[in-house]
């Protein structure tokens, strides 16, 4: 008998790509464990996504939270050395980017066992984010590699890796969005708010964006800029909140930063909001979908198909008010287009793939 097939999660994106995943080999009768990694914890940042993905409770959490990139990543290794020896998978199967998926990749791969790499090939060509080289160095231990969009093929064939093992399988955090579309509820999420007029969400998480104090002071003049023209809903990732707080952030009328939300609760706003300014990797894929505008804070994406074949657009702090300005004259777009196979299936074609590997 193979062993079961092992889920690593680490951080919040980790969930919607995971969960259509688990669902499908469920389907398909597969024995499955999830492990959680601890990189992200508490009721915000982690319990709410298993609820309202339904996610089954982990069988392990390795409970190594925060710590500095190096400390991070080699607690999971030796993590999930120590749980692999003790489970000894047929496969692990890892998602995204973040310092958990690397570290359990190289652990397996070095244990001989099958790496799945789920959301591979986008590339930023910005090794200055740590998202890429956790991205590049996955994708080269990586046995399965599954691409949401044609140019994530295109770069793992440019990096030498054998077509036969690269599956464009379209994106499966877009199957958790399609799946749960009935209840994203913009109406409500204006109600809870207290919104009465257009409004723009913001996510501001990149260390670009928020850890050094002179760009978290320009971003917060550009976020201002913003709230003169709109209401502005802000959810705040943990990460840089002191910073943007100290920076001044939280002194405009018209911004209300908030605590994390839940999946249900975030999609709701954004599926109500004229715009959303962004540094998230996600939430350009999500309001591409959605058919809400959406300006990136950064000077590249890896998510280029959102902009070719979606509603997503890189701005500067210097040109983010103008641009939200222009996105509330014009509204909503009425038709737009999406990523081919960014159809709700995502997660029954890659169990296809890993049923007939196993
Ligand atoms: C991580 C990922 C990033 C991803 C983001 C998703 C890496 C290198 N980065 O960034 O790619 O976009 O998750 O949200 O893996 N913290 C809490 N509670 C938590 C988690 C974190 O308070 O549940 C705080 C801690 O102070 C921690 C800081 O946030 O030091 C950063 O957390 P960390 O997981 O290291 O990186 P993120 O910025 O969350
Ligand atoms: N998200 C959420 N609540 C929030 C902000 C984001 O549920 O307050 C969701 C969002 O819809 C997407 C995921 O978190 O599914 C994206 O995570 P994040 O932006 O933290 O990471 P990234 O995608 O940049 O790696």
């Amino acid at each position: 008998m193979p062993g079961p097939v092992l889920h690593v999660t680490g951080a919040r994106p980790n969930f919607p790509k995971a969960a259509p995943v688990h669902r499908a080999l469920a389907e398909r009768g597969v024995e499955q464990q999830l492990v959680h990694t601890g990189q992200h914890y508490g009721q915000q940042m982690f319990d709410v996504f298993l609820r309202q993905l339904d996610l089954p409770h982990p069988d392990v959490n390795l409970g190594v939270g925060s710590g500095s990139h190096a400390t991070q990543t080699a607690a999971v290794l030796t993590a999930v050395e120590e749980l692999l020896l003790q489970r000894r998978p047929a496969l692990l199967v890892v998602y995204g980017d973040v310092n958990s998926t690397v570290a359990a990749a190289l652990a397996a791969a070095k244990l001989g066992i099958r790496v799945a790499h789920v959301e591979a090939g986008l590339r930023s060509f910005d090794r200055t984010m740590p998202e890429e080289i956790n991205r590049v160095v996955t994708d080269r231990i990586a046995d399965t590699l599954f691409a949401t969009s044609p140019d994530a093929v295109a770069h793992l064939g440019n990096e030498g890796i054998a077509a036969d093992r690269i599956h464009l399988v379209g994106n499966p955090m877009i199957d958790t969005l399609l799946a749960n579309l009935d209840r994203f509820d913009a109406a409500k999420a204006r109600a809870e708010h207290g919104l009465d007029g257009p409004y723009v969400v913001a996510t501001l998480h990149r260390p670009a964006n928020v850890d050094r104090p002179a760009d978290a002071a320009e971003l917060v003049h550009a976020v201002h800029a913003v709230a003169d023209q709109a209401d502005v809903v802000l959810p705040l990732h943990p990460r840089g909140r002191e910073r943007l707080r100290s920076v001044g952030l939280f002194d405009h009328p018209r911004i209300r930063v908030l605590e994390p939300l839940g999946y249900v609760e975030f999609l709701g706003l954004v599926r109500g909001a004229e715009a959303v300014v962004t540094d998230s990797g996600g939430v350009q894929e999500e309001t591409t979908v959605l058919g809400v505008p959406c300006l990136t804070i950064r000077p590249n994406t890896e998510r280029p198909v959102t902009i070719t074949h979606g509603t997503n657009c890189l701005v500067t702090r210097a040109t983010l008010a103008a641009e939200v300005e222009q996105r509330l004259r014009a509204g909503r777009p009425q038709t737009w287009p999406t990523p081919p196979l960014w159809d709700g299936h995502a997660g029954q074609r890659i169990a296809d793939v890993l049923v007939r590997e196993l």
